[in-house]
């Protein structure tokens, strides 16, 4: 592992989401994931996604949600905390031209880097309040839902064509590949790690033909189609 220190924190204002700037650039491209921990907090490292590398500022951005032992304690963070870091792991997601994206909460982040670097169709996101929705709300043409309006439904009413890259939670993730009949279904699936390296088997997923896969090491994406979601949830 290596270390870095937070360049700047920026927090939504009901605290649902938090974005953190970390000083360096890695090499990492959308997709790409870092195993992290926090100084000293006695949790093991959790895996989180880029939301951007900014190579001009010398920067990588994370976005978090507080949900548990490290999201909660990172509210505390200040500038200066030092983290650990392992990566970046895991694969790329491929540039697929012109596909359209579908992100549910902390999901925004790898699809976020996606969207920056190489562009979309369309691109919705489902967010639960109106302080994360003005928060996330930085880039073009964001269709936003907030609240019970599931992000899938307004996916679905527009009638969509083409190939879709989702990330979110599982059921989200589960409803688009076998609901969704426009194209091919992408998913970045967001499994409990341990290693990150393929190492611990820990973050197994089921696919279709009965191959047994593993997030950190052969996604975090899969065609939807293939993956054994009764298996999965
Ligand atoms: C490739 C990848 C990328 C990710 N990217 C991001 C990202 O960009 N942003 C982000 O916010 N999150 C991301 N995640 C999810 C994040 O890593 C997890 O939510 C992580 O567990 C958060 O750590 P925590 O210590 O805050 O929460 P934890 O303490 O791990 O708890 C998280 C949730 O799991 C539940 N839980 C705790 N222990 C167990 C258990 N033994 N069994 C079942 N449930 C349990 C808790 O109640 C809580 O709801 C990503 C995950 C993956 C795999
Ligand atoms: S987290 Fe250990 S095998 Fe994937």
């Amino acid at each position: 592992m290596f270390k870095s220190k937070i360049k700047w924190i920026k927090k939504s204002e009901n605290e649902a989401l938090i974005l953190i700037a970390l000083d360096g650039t890695f090499g990492s491209l959308p997709g790409q994931f870092f195993m992290m921990k926090s100084g000293d907090f006695p949790v093991i490292p959790r895996p989180f996604s880029v939301y951007f590398e900014d190579e001009i500022r010398g920067e990588t951005l994370f976005l978090l949600k507080p949900r548990g032992l490290l999201t909660e304690e990172a509210l505390s963070w200040q500038i200066g905390h030092e983290l650990k870091l392992k990566g970046p792991l895991g694969n790329p997601i491929p540039v697929i031209e012109g596909a359209n994206l579908v992100a549910g909460g902390s999901g925004y982040a790898p699809l976020h880097f996606y969207g920056s670097k190489y562009g979309y169709k369309n691109f919705y996101l489902g967010t639960t309040s109106k302080e994360e929705a003005d928060f996330l709300n930085n880039l073009p043409n964001l269709k936003i839902t907030c609240g019970p309006l599931v992000v899938t439904e307004r996916f679905f009413q527009d009638n969509n064509e083409g190939a879709v890259i989702a990330c979110g939670p599982t059921p989200m993730l589960q409803h688009l590949s076998e609901q969704y009949h426009g194209g091919s279904v992408y998913v970045s699936i967001e499994e409990r790690m341990a290693c990150g390296t393929g190492m611990c088997e820990g973050c197994a997923v089921k696919l279709k033909s009965g191959e047994i896969k593993f997030v950190c090491k052969d996604g975090p994406l899969f065609d939807g189609k293939e993956v054994d979601w009764q298996w999965l949830t």
